[in-house]
């Protein structure tokens, strides 16, 4: 083992996009685990639109990421040594390992993963966009048979596992996405019923009128803003609207125009809810249980964009922000 090793820091609250002053690449020493912790091994990197919010200064469901500290990330890795009896070296793990080739965690913060999960399923559907997906459609969505569920963001980690769960409760499934490359896929290989492109799309009320023919019942809505506002215009009596994110206001300098038809869901007593992953913590296990089960019987498919070095992480990010990720965003540490 290397005595030491790279690290990116968060050196600049980010205006708009992160650019190139927002990060630094140091090297540092490999710390060693404190009683209870264990040093693990970064091995793949997950990259989440959340950590855009995580960067500046201002109060959210978790505080920002210090200035001069290790940029936070989900993350897998292998335990290289352990200060705690729940672990032993090799043992692969889930955990908020950050932007850096080791860290030495408390054992409870580090979740083990199961031999024979392969890492990019483990940070994916069987991850916390699995986890996202899973809670924010069947709970707060509450999508039943024959229903009509719109999602945006549709091509994307939670998107698309989103759409393939409306299928499996045997829904009616179109996806908003920003290419038509993307809508192929949702169609020919996952299965949505119609799929259309915000980006080239000139009127998306008429065209997700047509797609959506019976009215929404469902909108899972990942992105916020205009599309949201669409959205909420196309509601049925009693619908539910998960806000799950709002990619679209996430490098905005200005505060995003609010949605102008929230009167929808008084109009048609529907429920908005606003929903955080963790909060659903005590039954990730269900989730994972029935996301693998369906994997298994080809009913849920998953592709994942791998970037190959740590040092790529900075610029692989903003292919969230231009959406020329193709899947579940991820940064691969090691060859392995
Ligand atoms: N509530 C929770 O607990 C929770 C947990 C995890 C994730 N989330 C949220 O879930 C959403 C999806 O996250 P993900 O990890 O699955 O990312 P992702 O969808 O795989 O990647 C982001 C996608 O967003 C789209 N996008 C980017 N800028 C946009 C814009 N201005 N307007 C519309 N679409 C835009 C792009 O696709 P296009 O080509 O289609 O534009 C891009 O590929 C995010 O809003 C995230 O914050 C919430």
């Amino acid at each position: 083992m290397a005595d030491t090793q790279t690290r990116i820091l968060l050196a600049e609250r980010p205006q708009g996009l992160p650019g190139e002053d927002t990060f630094s690449v140091v090297s540092g020493p490999i710390p060693l685990p404190g009683p209870g912790e264990v040093l693990a091994r970064t091995l793949l990197l997950s990259l989440d639109p959340a950590m855009r919010g995580w960067m500046d200064d201002r109060p959210s469901y978790v505080p920002p990421v210090e200035l001069g500290a290790v940029m936070r990330s989900l993350a897998v890795g292998e335990v290289v040594r352990s200060e705690n009896p729940a672990f032993a070296p090799g043992q692969r793990v889930a955990g908020l390992l950050g932007w850096q080739e080791y860290a030495a965690l408390p054992a409870e913060e580090l979740t083990p993963i199961p031999d024979g999960v392969d890492l990019p399923l483990a940070l994916g559907p069987l991850g916390m966009t699995g986890m996202t997906a899973y809670f924010g459609l069947l709970e707060v969505g509450r999508p039943r048979t024959g229903e009509t569920v719109l999602v945006s963001g549709a091509a994307g980690a939670v998107g698309s596992l989103v759409g393939q769960l409306a299928k499996i409760r045997d829904c009616r499934v179109v996806g908003i996405a920003g290419s038509d490359e993307k809508g192929r896929w949702l169609i020919d290989e996952l299965g949505f019923d119609a799929a259309v492109n915000y980006k080239t799309t000139e009127n998306l009320h008429a065209a997700l009128r047509a797609a959506c023919p019976d009215g929404v019942d469902v909108y899972f809505d990942n992105v916020g803003g205009e599309t949201l506002d669409i959205a909420l215009r196309l509601l049925n009596r009693g619908a539910r609207v998960p806000i799950c994110g709002a990619i679209s206001g996430y490098n905005a300098t200005e505060p995003p125009p609010g949605p102008a038809s929230y009167l929808s869901l008084l109009v048609n007593r529907a429920r908005m809810e606003g929903f955080i992953v963790l909060d659903y913590a005590d039954r990730y296990g269900e989730a994972v249980e029935a996301i693998s089960r369906w994997i298994a019987e080809g009913k849920i498919q998953a592709r994942f964009d791998i970037v190959q070095g740590l040092e790529n992480a900075p610029a692989a990010l903003l292919k969230l922000f231009d959406g020329s990720n193709r899947g579940k965003l991820m940064v691969r540490v090691t060859e392995r």
